[in-house]
């Protein structure tokens, strides 16, 4: 069976766009998120352009700021100081990754708390993993729902992530640990891959390696999500996940495009949503 995130995120966007209709009654205006792109990363770009229709297409207020590859680090700050201080800005979104001269951790540190619609801030990550109410990362939430919209229940499965990262792997492990499956976190120094995902009756995979996980690899009847965004040798678009191979074992599969993608939107949507609300009944951790 397909995950199709395509359709479940339409869903859920469909839903949202019902909900923007009362606020500029209720609150005056409509959220607003800003995306900031540095450079020209192509994929960025087309993420970055995703996330912006997106957020017209459901009635939220959207800015793109475009800053050049050699944007120096204060510059970037400044502009997102000047975000924070703007009370007519909700979110601000800090394409990563960033060029290397930008330190990503000072970037992340700069965003106000209450306008961290990726939940990367330090204090949105310690409330996450003190299950305290915070901004939960876009893509992990998006797994998340994708699975109860297939009715898959992680409690007491053996889930299984590749990955470590903290946009994806760390979050999704913690946020599976909390749906109360057993999970264990593997990485690029995992002594046997294959005999850990092996078990796993749920897997994700957030490696960013094209194709890395094969059907031998995999378990009849194991729920495959599948995070990567790869162009393979032919500049074809695939994900760590080599479907072909995976799909015939698989209860349920993600693909790629049109799996996690269109979930991780979705999820931005909801939390620019949620970062308005937070703000304006000052509930906002600033
Ligand atoms: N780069 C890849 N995924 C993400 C994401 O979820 N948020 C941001 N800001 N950058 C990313």
């Amino acid at each position: 069976m397909i995950l199709d995130g395509k359709a479940v995120s339409a869903a859920l966007k469909a839903d949202l766009a019902q909900k923007v209709k009362a606020l500029p009654e209720k609150y005056g205006r409509v959220p607003h998120l800003v995306v900031i792109l540095v450079g020209e990363d192509p994929a960025s770009q087309v993420y970055v352009n995703n996330k912006s229709r997106a957020v017209e297409a459901v009635g939220f207020r959207s800015t793109t700021l475009t800053l050049p590859s050699d944007t120096a680090e204060d510059d970037l700050l400044d502009r997102i100081r000047e975000l924070n201080a703007d009370d007519g800005v909700d979110g601000i979104l800090v394409q990563l990754p960033l060029p290397a001269q930008i330190d990503e951790a000072k970037v992340i540190r700069t965003i106000a708390v209450g306008k961290d619609v990726d939940g990367f801030h330090p204090l949105n990550v310690a409330a996450l993993w003190q299950r305290m109410p915070c901004i939960v990362p876009c893509t992990p939430k998006g797994i998340m729902k994708l699975l109860a919209s297939a009715g898959i229940d992680p409690k007491g499965k053996r889930a299984v992530v590749v990955g470590r990262s903290n946009i994806v792997g760390l979050p999704v492990a913690k946020l599976l640990l909390d749906a109360h499956a057993t999970v264990t976190v593997c990485h690029s120094r995992t002594a046997d891959l294959a005999e850990e995902t092996r078990r796993a009756e749920i897997l994700v995979v957030a490696a960013g390696r094209p194709r890395m996980i094969t059907g031998e690899m995999v378990s009849e009847g194991a729920v495959v999500i599948d995070v990567g965004v790869n162009r393979d040798k032919e500049g074809k678009l695939c994900g760590d996940v080599d479907f072909d191979t995976v799909a015939p074992k698989a209860s349920f599969i993600t693909p790629v495009p049109g799996g996690v993608g269109p979930m991780t939107i979705a999820c931005l949507m909801e939390n620019t949503l949620e970062c308005f609300l937070n703000r304006l009944r000052g509930q906002s951790p600033e």
